[in-house]
């Protein structure tokens, strides 16, 4: 502005250049060499309260504070020597006297011009003291934001556009087990996010960045403390923006939900343990219990089979079909006792156990039922192991006793970084909503808590034209 503004000055005489001259808003003044005040404009005088009569002809000095005037005089004098012209600093700032005493502070810039011999100053000066005030009350504010992100137990962390710490608060270091210099600046998935979880957490944090995930909001991940600790975060993030729109920062907050997740683990653990326990208790009860029992009556009544021959004919039918059910009995409760506890899966693994349980299934009914597994047995722990064929198992009956489908195709994949499991079918879909269905019965739950106490993930797709799809995805480190 000094710069153009010198322009001005030089053709003032003009009258339009003397009309723009007294409308720009930043104050102007010309000295002489001696620092005489020879021009002012009419925001220059309003700035400092003066007319135009009482500020001509007078030094400087009147518009700058006794104790700085000495300072002030060495300033000129030393431009003066060596006229330069100097934009308005971004950050250099006087201090000047209104005519009312009062101090403000303020920008200046510098421009000369030469004229008759001698060298002329033009100071073009811009009150920035509502900017200070603005300014002070800025950095009180954020000592307040600081102060209370680091009175808060939440976690907080802003990672810039590549992923690297801005900033992070007392709970934050305390989880990490590193001092907040340790922190700033360090990219936050190479320093902190275990091997296993980066393609995920990159993958969120990219599409984030880039706008195309707006959805997930929340999410759990685990960070790496400093001595080697997982521990595993609840996150909630969100974007800040820069004035182009862009997601320049992702401000996001966590707690530390590790020894939650381990409570509700076991918890979990313990029911899941407790139907098992169940389900073999009735499962021998059957076996060894009915199973004897009914077995014993056929071996009873066979033994009367002589005497039977002596009969009438309406009785030796009634008497050759009770024989009949008792044997159907007896073949249904002993798989009944297999069904509850199916010795196989210890024995032969997951996948022939189910190919059994898919064999046994469409033996009978309309129902016909496709297994493509890959081989997981060697992925997976004993507890998993019964945890999916459960899973699916109660997928294989929940379709037989409600889907009224003529197809089910069951799919299990390894994957990198885990197992996928799909079971579909062709049959009605949920006739209800699937949060009531969920409500209605034990079984999805049930497959609930088996699949979360996995980590896992579970989606039931239903329509009445296309059937139901159930997909589950479990984390399983190969
Ligand atoms: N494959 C399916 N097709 C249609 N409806 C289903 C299917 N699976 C489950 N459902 C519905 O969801 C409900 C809840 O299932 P579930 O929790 O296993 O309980 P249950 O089998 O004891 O009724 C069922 O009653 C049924 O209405
Ligand atoms: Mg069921």
């Amino acid at each position: 502005l000094a710069l153009s503004i010198s322009q001005l000055i030089v053709q003032a005489t003009n009258t339009t250049y003397q009309q723009i001259f007294e409308s720009i808003g930043e104050g102007i003044l010309v000295l002489d060499d001696r620092g005489r005040i020879m021009l002012t404009n009419t925001s220059l005088e309003s700035l400092f309260g003066y007319s135009k009569e009482e500020l001509q002809k007078q030094s400087i000095g009147v518009l700058i504070p006794k104790r700085l005037r000495k300072k002030h005089e060495t300033l000129h004098a030393a431009f003066m020597q060596n006229p330069k012209k100097r934009k308005m600093a971004e950050n250099k700032e006087f201090e000047a006297l209104r005519k009312d005493g009062t101090a403000m502070s303020v920008r200046v810039g510098l421009n000369y011009y030469k004229e008759n011999g001698s060298t002329n100053v033009i100071a073009v000066v811009s009150d920035v003291t509502e900017k200070h005030i603005v300014e002070k009350r800025l950095l009180r504010e954020k000592e307040r934001v600081r102060l209370c992100l680091n009175l808060s137990n939440t976690i907080f962390v802003e990672l810039d556009q590549n992923g690297n710490v801005k900033l992070v608060n007392q709970e934050g270091c305390k989880t990490l087990e590193y001092s907040k210099d340790e922190i700033v600046g360090k990219n936050w998935f190479d320093s902190f996010v275990p091997p296993e979880e980066l393609p995920q957490n990159k993958d969120i944090f990219n599409a984030m960045m880039t706008g195309k995930l707006e959805g997930i909001k929340f999410f759990k991940s685990k960070v790496i403390s400093k001595s080697g600790k997982y521990k595993l975060i609840q996150w909630h993030n969100s974007l800040l923006k820069d004035e182009n729109g862009k997601h320049e920062v992702m401000i996001s907050s966590g707690v530390d939900i590790t020894l939650q997740e381990q409570a509700e683990k076991a918890q979990t653990e313990a029911i899941i343990i407790g139907m098992e326990r169940e389900r073999k208790r009735v499962a021998l009860d059957l076996h060894d219990g009915l199973v004897q029992t009914l077995s014993a009556i056929s071996l009873n009544l066979k033994a009367m089979d002589d005497s039977v021959i002596c009969m009438c004919k309406n009785d030796q039918e009634a008497y050759n079909g009770a024989l009949e059910l008792l044997e159907a009995a007896i073949s249904d409760t002993r798989s009944m006792s297999h069904d509850l506890m199916p010795a196989a899966i210890e024995r032969y693994g997951i996948v022939k156990a189910l190919k059994d349980l898919v064999a046994r299934t469409t033996k009978y009914g309309n129902l016909h039922v496709e297994i493509d597994p890959d081989d997981v047995d060697q992925y997976l722990n004993e507890f998993y192991r019964l945890n999916l064929y459960r899973i699916i198992q109660e997928l294989i009956q929940n379709i037989m006793k409600h889907a009224n489908a003529t197809s089910a195709f069951i799919k299990i994949r390894r994957k990198p970084y885990g197992i996928n499991i799909t079971v579909k079918d062709d049959g009605v879909g949920f006739s209800s909503s699937l949060e009531k269905a969920q409500q209605s019965g034990i079984g999805i739950r049930n497959i609930e808590t088996r699949v979360k106490h996995m980590n896992g993930t579970l989606k039931v797709t239903s329509s009445s034209k296309k059937g139901t799809t159930v997909q589950i995805h479990v984390p399983v480190s190969y």
